[in-house]
């Protein structure tokens, strides 16, 4: 069966219809006090959590997710956004690997999928069987088939491999990428770099956009260069804040993202490939 994370729902649903399978019946509650209580009400030795924990109570939910399913057989976990992923290391002496608090506090699993998941080498931390990660970027590839020779930007250089597999994806992108400084959690700078962007269709390709500081930062540079059209593709739609006010505000014309998290930015569905993968 497929057990949904109270914010995962469309894509848990999508699944389910892919694979034929069951949506258990999960109850979510939050007592006056702020506790949360969920209760899965249906069991099978078999199944599949799909919960991105884009919030600290998400991932308190997955917990009672999965101690509701202690007795299963198999238990596949799917994190199609996992939360606190960037806190991937130590920036700052003393400062908590959030990634690794968070993946290690789980109870053992079959697996654990995420999809683009910021920094591959958090799967490591899951107490899981097998990890796998999932790419997102041919479904937000088919989003722009109608830009004949885009340029697939990475706004820095840890969105490289996205951009390329975007482009590759698409089939007819060339890939270019700037180099960014982050000078804290809400500012970004872009150096400033000469794109061959004139008069051509810009595709800015990242993991995801949080605050938009980042997206907006490489439009406005694209902008300048006489680009004839930007757009956004990202996996995670966390948007934070004006995200999506100050992307169009930037110049943005279309933005695109996987349904990891619901937004009504979310057009393309990881579903297929999720599908694909747990059949296989
Ligand atoms: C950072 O390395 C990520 O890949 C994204 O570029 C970043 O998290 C986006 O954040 P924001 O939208 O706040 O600039």
């Amino acid at each position: 069966m497929i057990v949904s994370g109270s914010h995962s729902q469309v894509l848990a649903s999508r699944l389910s219809r892919l694979l034929d399978r069951p949506l258990a019946d999960v109850e979510y509650r939050m007592f006056p006090d702020g506790e949360r209580l969920v209760r899965v009400r249906d069991t099978d030795d078999h199944a599949v959590v799909v919960a991105s924990t884009a919030t600290d109570a998400e991932w308190i939910e997955l917990l009672q997710i999965l101690d509701c399913l202690r007795d299963a057989e198999s238990v596949d976990v799917v994190l199609p956004y996992m939360g606190y992923s960037r806190q991937d290391q130590e920036f700052e002496d003393g400062e908590a690997v959030t990634a690794r608090a968070v993946a290690e506090a789980l109870p053992p699993v079959t697996s654990v999928t995420t999809v683009n998941v910021h920094e591959p080498a958090v799967l490591d931390w899951f107490p899981a069987e097998e990890t796998h990660d999932v790419d997102a970027s041919p479904a937000l590839a088919e989003r722009f088939l109608d830009l004949e020779n885009p340029l697939a930007l990475a706004p820095d250089e840890g969105a490289v491999p996205l951009a390329e597999s975007f482009a590759s994806a698409h089939g007819a992108a060339d890939v270019d990428h700037l180099v960014k400084h982050r000078l804290n959690g809400e500012e970004v700078e872009l150096e400033t770099k000469e794109l061959a962007v004139e008069d051509r269709d810009v595709v800015v390709v990242d993991d995801m956009i949080a605050t938009g500081g980042t997206v907006s930062e490489a439009v406005e540079m694209i902008d300048r260069q006489g680009a004839a059209s930007v757009h956004a593709a990202c996996v995670h739609p966390v948007f934070a804040r004006d995200a999506v006010v100050r992307l169009h505000r930037a110049g943005v014309e279309r933005l695109v993202a996987a349904d990891t998290l619901e937004s009504t930015a979310a057009e393309a569905s990881v579903a297929e490939t999720l599908a694909d993968h747990l059949r296989r």
